[in-house]
């Protein structure tokens, strides 16, 4: 138990601990994605999508199971991409049908612009779009201020610019200029010129940091980080040695009363449970509510869902 006394650090007032919800349970969130992208199928080691009127035949690992179309609909796609030997996320595309440099894809009230290059992703994580409706449902819940979101890892800025049309000043930080100029595009795409979002090319880690130092304050925070990556400067990410020090300085990034925060984690083999565990542990002076769970895209027609991610879901 505290006491008022406890609460108390020469001098300073002490935030006092709430307790936690905490779900406990595994959640798991399916979703089609957004109206535009539709799984079609998978199996086999691989997964047949739609972004918009393209289709594209791509390596899914974790597809164990058997395809539920036969070989005339996955013959259907405009392009197939394989894997290097050495990165599964590197690769070729080959393209058995006229595919444009770059075509737009509806999400929400925003429009992202997929594109195909040597990597398997084509701009939009469709798995995240359950996230997405939390985020704007938690800038509506922000009163008394103008809502601040904080996007990091942010990539081609589709949560930064659902956040600006849901009327939030928006922080979008990607270490990649290629990423933040896709972003930017998307934003011109999504007819969102004049949004204030600020474009900040930086290490997420340092970025926040620096943050902390200044005092600032967000009501929502997005921490969407790869396994590995690299800061503009060469800055070495790595998931497991960074994100305990980033996780708790964005912690002292929430503003005091209303705030949220997600953390999505992909492409490692791990347990939300840890995640839960390490976001309770940064959150505890805030109590609140945690959930925690896996993120999954359901397809067309019934067949087999495709498990994409993990992650942790908190409000005050
Ligand atoms: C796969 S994306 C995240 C997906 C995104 N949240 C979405 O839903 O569209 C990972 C992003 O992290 C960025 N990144 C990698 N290392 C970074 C670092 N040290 N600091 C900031 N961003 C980094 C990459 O440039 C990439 O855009």
């Amino acid at each position: 138990m505290t006491s008022a006394k406890d609460d108390k650090t020469e001098g300073a007032v002490k935030r006092r601990p709430r307790p936690f919800e905490r779900s406990g349970k595994l959640e798991l969130i399916r979703t089609k994605g957004p109206a535009d992208y539709a799984l079609l199928d998978s199996g086999g080691g691989r997964k047949l999508e739609r972004f918009g009127p393209i289709v594209v035949d791509r390596p899914e690992p974790q597809a164990l199971w058997s395809r539920q179309l036969g070989g005339a609909a996955w013959g259907k796609a405009h392009a197939v991409f394989s894997a290097s030997a050495d990165d599964e996320e590197k690769g070729k595309w080959r393209l058995d049908k006229p595919v444009p440099d770059g075509w737009p894809v509806r999400v929400g009230e925003v429009v992202l612009t997929c594109k195909l290059q040597g990597l398997w992703h084509l701009g939009l994580f469709p798995e995240q779009s359950p996230h997405w409706d939390w985020m704007i449902e938690q800038i509506g819940a922000v009163s008394g201020e103008r809502p601040r979101v904080l996007n990091l890892f942010a990539y081609t800025g589709a949560a930064s610019l659902l956040a600006a049309r849901a009327g939030a000043e928006v922080t979008h930080v990607d270490a990649s200029k290629k990423a933040i100029q896709w972003a930017k595009e998307n934003q011109t795409a999504s007819g969102l010129g004049s949004a204030p979002i600020r474009w900040i090319l930086d290490d997420a880690a340092k970025f926040v940091a620096r943050e902390v130092r200044r005092g600032k304050t967000y009501h929502v925070i997005l921490i969407d980080p790869p396994k590995f990556g690299r800061g503009p400067e060469g800055e070495v990410w790595d998931l497991f040695q960074g994100l305990p020090v980033l996780l708790k300085n964005a912690a002292q990034l929430l503003a005091p009363g209303r705030a949220a925060m997600i953390l999505t984690v992909y492409a490692i083999r791990a347990s939300a449970l840890a995640f839960e565990q390490l976001s309770a542990d940064v959150l505890a002076d805030r109590g609140g509510h945690l959930s925690f769970g896996e993120l999954a895209l359901s397809a067309e027609g019934g067949g087999a869902a495709v498990p994409t991610s993990l992650f942790v879901r908190w409000t005050s």
